[in-house]
């Protein structure tokens, strides 16, 4: 469940694009105040400027202590902001790095073995606050830490704490890029349901409900998806046979599904060795 604790503590935010912009969004909605948050970016939002009458700090160069440093750019760019870090180390700052096949021992590379560094790998429905972030914390997170920043991740959604950092490849093939595949299955019904007769309006509207309901079935159920499934199809029925199809052995979603994100992983794989 996503928590509505408030808390009072100061978050810096290097880089502040399409996904620290959901997760600060979620935050302002309600758990820590904007006055409290200091974003460094050198394009800041449309969005993020209209946020500055409410108090936010945006490329301030006041001389405050943090307790959370959030890293919100891309992958490529965390050497050019490595100085900015090394500033903020020996200062009692818990680094949270959201940056894809960035591993733990790069960023202690950078800030020094000795700080709280924390990987996460939130996805983008934490912009309606319904994301899913794992995290993986290293040996120097203190337990107050962990407990504010449990609160500040399930301020968007649901949280998986995993404990092997090697595992961060395959969730960045289920979970990160997920909703990319949900976005594809959308897109695949709308087309067939435009060529078998709907307009576009009719046809965008049933797939997008049927994917909401289904999703929130999934999510309030307490049957596994394959149940769920067998139930609604009966034998011999329609849904039955597009299941035939989906389902071949040969050439089904099964054996697609399996080789698409077997490769989401290997990618991640190959990212965290760059
Ligand atoms: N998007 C997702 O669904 C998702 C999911 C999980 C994890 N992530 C991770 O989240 C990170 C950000 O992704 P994103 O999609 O939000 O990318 P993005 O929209 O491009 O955000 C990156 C932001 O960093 C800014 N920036 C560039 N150089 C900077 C610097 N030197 N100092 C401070 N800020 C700087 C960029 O500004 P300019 O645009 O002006 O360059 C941009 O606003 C990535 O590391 C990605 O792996 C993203």
């Amino acid at each position: 469940m996503t928590a509505e604790k408030k808390i009072n503590k100061r978050i810096k935010i290097i880089g502040c694009g399409k996904m620290a912009s959901a997760i600060l969004d979620a935050w302002l909605k309600k758990s820590i105040s904007p006055q409290n948050i200091y974003v460094d970016d050198p394009k800041p939002s449309k969005w993020l400027l209209e946020k500055k009458k409410d108090g936010l700090n945006i490329n301030t160069k006041t001389d405050v202590l943090f307790d959370y440093c959030f890293i919100g750019v891309k992958p490529q760019t965390l050497d050019e902001i490595g100085l900015k870090l090394k500033t903020l180390s020996k200062k009692n700052v818990t680094f949270v790095s959201m940056l894809a096949g960035i591993k733990i021992n790069r960023l202690e590379a950078i800030v020094g073995k000795e700080e709280s560094i924390v990987r996460i790998m939130p996805n983008l429905p934490a912009e309606i606050l319904k994301g899913v972030t794992a995290f993986k914390e290293n040996g120097m997170v203190e337990a107050e830490q962990s407990e504010n920043l449990a609160i500040l991740l399930e301020a968007f959604g649901e949280t998986v704490k995993f404990v092997e950092e090697n595992k961060f490849d395959a969730v960045t093939a289920i979970s990160g890029s997920g909703p990319a595949y949900i976005f594809l299955i959308a897109e695949l019904m709308t087309e067939v349901g435009i060529n078998l007769g709907l307009t576009y309006d009719e046809a965008f509207k049933l797939v997008k409900h049927t994917i909401d309901g289904a999703g929130s079935l999934i999510v309030n159920s307490s049957l596994r998806p394959q149940k769920l499934r067998e139930n609604v199809t009966s034998p011999g029925g329609t849904t039955h046979e597009a299941l035939a199809v989906m389902m071949n052995k040969d050439n089904g979603l099964q054996k697609i599904f399996s080789a698409a994100i077997k490769a989401a992983a290997q990618k991640s794989k190959e990212l965290s060795k760059a």
